[in-house]
């Protein structure tokens, strides 16, 4: 597909689900890959599955809404060429899409720290070495909760994502010059929603599945190649041809 050798690619919330799907295609392209999760045993676990798989992977855990964590463990790391702002939690989880107006203001701050400010950190602590090297990918994955009304109860959650959007949309135009892109994505349902809800999902999809983790790290190997160096400040729909617009 396209080539990522020599890149070293930073997934954040890789330890399962949509971002371990991201990093075996980013390994497959020939990544070295920094597995991010909030849970050491679950990096770990994923690296153990990479490496079986034949792909270069190291787990990097940290909580990327902790600045200094973030921040140190981006140092130990050395390099990192691609990094993929992956960890989020949706509406449901802890707010059980309910309507905003039923959630209190102490159930707002979780959801603003991992979707907005996990990107905000880890972005910001990836930029200097980007620079020095004049090369690099930032790259947000989105929903298209953050893109258009698609349901009730995920009214802050899709805000943040927009958040996260228009701030590599507007970083783009800072560091186009030093050979850094920043894009996102954004994903219709994926394939790890609660299996009682997938198949129900899947029939109002035009292409009539949920999305997998191939599906995700396919657009974002395009957007982390040589060949997007001319692609920046997008946002990319991967769903499916849900909600066009
Ligand atoms: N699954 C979907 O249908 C869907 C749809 C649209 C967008 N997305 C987006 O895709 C991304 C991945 O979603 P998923 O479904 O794989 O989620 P998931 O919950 O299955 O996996 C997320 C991983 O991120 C980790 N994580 C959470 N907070 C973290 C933190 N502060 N620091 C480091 N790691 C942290 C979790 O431990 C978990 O392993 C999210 O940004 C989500 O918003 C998912």
């Amino acid at each position: 597909m396209f080539d990522l050798t020599g890149k070293t690619a930073l997934v954040t919330g890789a330890g399962r689900g949509v971002g371990l799907g991201i990093a075996r295609v980013l390994g497959r392209q020939g990544a070295a890959l920094l597995i991010n999760d909030l849970f050491e045993e679950r990096a770990l676990a994923a690296c153990a599955q990479l490496s079986a798989e034949g792909l270069q992977a190291s787990a990097l855990p940290f909580d990327t809404t902790d600045y200094d964590a973030v921040s140190a463990a981006v140092e130990a790391a050395g390099r990192i060429d691609i990094l993929v702002n992956n960890a989020g939690i949706p509406g449901r989880e802890g707010m059980a899409l309910q309507p905003f107006a039923e959630t209190s203001p102490q159930q707002w701050r979780p959801m603003v720290n991992v979707n907005l400010y996990g990107t905000l950190n880890c972005s910001h602590a990836v930029l200097t070495g980007m620079r020095e090297r004049g090369w690099g990918r930032i790259i947000v994955v989105s929903s298209d909760a953050g893109r258009v009304g698609t349901n009730a109860g995920v009214t802050l959650y899709g805000a943040c994502k927009a958040a996260a959007v228009h701030f590599v949309r507007n970083l783009s135009q800072e560091v186009a010059a030093s050979g850094i892109t920043a894009n996102a994505i954004a994903l219709g349902p994926m394939d790890n929603l609660p299996e009682e809800i997938v198949e129900f999902v899947a029939r109002g999809i035009p292409v009539p599945r949920t999305g997998s983790g191939d599906d995700a790290g396919s657009a974002i190997a395009y957007l982390a190649s040589e060949e997007a160096s001319w692609v920046t400040g997008q946002e990319l729909p991967v769903n499916g041809g849900l909600s066009p617009s």
